[in-house]
């Protein structure tokens, strides 16, 4: 496979549109992940319209270097990234946001038939797709509001075409390698054979650096993170008060992962509606991990999942990696 200073490696709209449901799955999930003896919340749960909008802020951080990373990489080898696509490419991607690095491939791919950016949060989708087809006025562009940790129909036209699944951002750190390889199964099934799928993750590195980037010296991630209060307390009827938690991120050596918890500074008692959740000072809600691999170490991990790996191209510093797959 080639890395960009390039190395050869060896070897249906989904329903979850529908307001109300989304609400009573947000209460499910919330009421369920605060009676658990170690207290979680989903980290799917940070990108309503303000926590897009504070992720946005995070990307522009001098300490969080994954994105800007990210997008150097896809502008310098832009070129070389779609060759391995191919030609007529049917591109979908998971977790679109404001599909920024996207560009780098909309603006050289060759007859590239159809984009298909999937997102959980819908207005931020809906204006992303409105404003990409002002600037690409001759692309088939068709936004999916879904969830894609839970699986969603791609529309009846692609269905029996090979697919490129474009991942970026790092968001398979997320998961856990078994729960991540489990996700990357299912995309090698919606890919189809001669489908690809182009991932970008972040590279294990120094604890220092990562801990910077997920808690910046201005409190942005702070933020974020906390916005997940609000947002109960704003959709659900919740009543945190945010001066009595706070945002931790740690780095967990064995698990080669950041890991992002809100602590309670207090001992306190939260009502969510009728609902009421206590806290021990000092107590914990697990919201987020965000694994770190090396470029073998994901490479196995796909392998488990059905993909070969093609090319991996990587920054100087080799702090973040793209890699092209095909179904096996
Ligand atoms: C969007 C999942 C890639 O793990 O770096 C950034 C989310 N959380 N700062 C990451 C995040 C805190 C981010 N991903």
């Amino acid at each position: 496979m080639t890395q960009s200073h390039c190395l050869e490696l060896k070897s249906s709209i989904a329903s979850s549109s529908d307001p109300n449901e989304q609400t009573s799955d947000f209460l499910n999930d919330v009421l369920t992940g605060l009676s658990q003896p170690n207290k979680e919340l989903h980290c799917k749960y940070f990108y309503d319209e303000l926590g897009s909008q504070l992720f946005d802020q995070i990307c522009e951080l001098p300490e969080y270097y994954p994105t800007r990373t990210e997008s150097s990489i896809m502008r310098a080898d832009a070129d070389a990234i779609c060759q391995h696509i191919g030609e007529g490419a049917v591109l979908v991607e998971y977790g679109s946001g404001s599909s920024t690095k996207t560009r780098q491939l909309l603006d050289h791919l060759v007859d590239q038939q159809a984009y298909l950016p999937v997102d959980i949060s819908d207005e931020h989708l809906l204006r992303t797709a409105d404003q990409l087809r002002l600037d690409y006025p001759e692309l088939k562009i068709t936004p999916i509001v879904a969830d894609f940790t839970v699986g969603f129909d791609i529309p009846a036209a692609y269905r029996d075409t090979p697919i490129t699944v474009y991942f970026p951002g790092s968001t398979i750190g997320n998961l856990p390698p078994d729960a991540a390889v489990k996700l990357l199964t299912e995309i090698a099934k919606q890919c189809q054979l001669g489908g690809g799928l182009l991932i970008g993750f972040d590279l294990d590195k120094s604890p220092e650096k990562l801990i910077a980037a997920y808690d910046d010296s201005t409190g942005v991630t702070a933020k974020f993170n906390l916005n997940l209060l609000n947002r109960i307390n704003r959709e659900l009827d919740g009543n945190f008060d945010m001066e009595n938690f706070s945002h931790v991120a740690i780095y967990n050596e064995e698990h080669t992962r950041i890991e992002i918890y809100i602590e309670s500074c207090i001992e306190q008692t939260v009502a969510i509606g009728e609902i009421e959740i206590k806290f021990a000072e000092g107590e914990r809600i697990f919201t987020e991990y965000s694994h770190k691999y090396s470029i073998d170490q994901f490479q196995a991990m796909a392998g488990r999942a059905g993909f070969a790996a093609d090319a991996v191209w990587t920054d100087d510093n080799e702090l973040f990696a793209v890699m092209h797959l095909s179904v096996k």
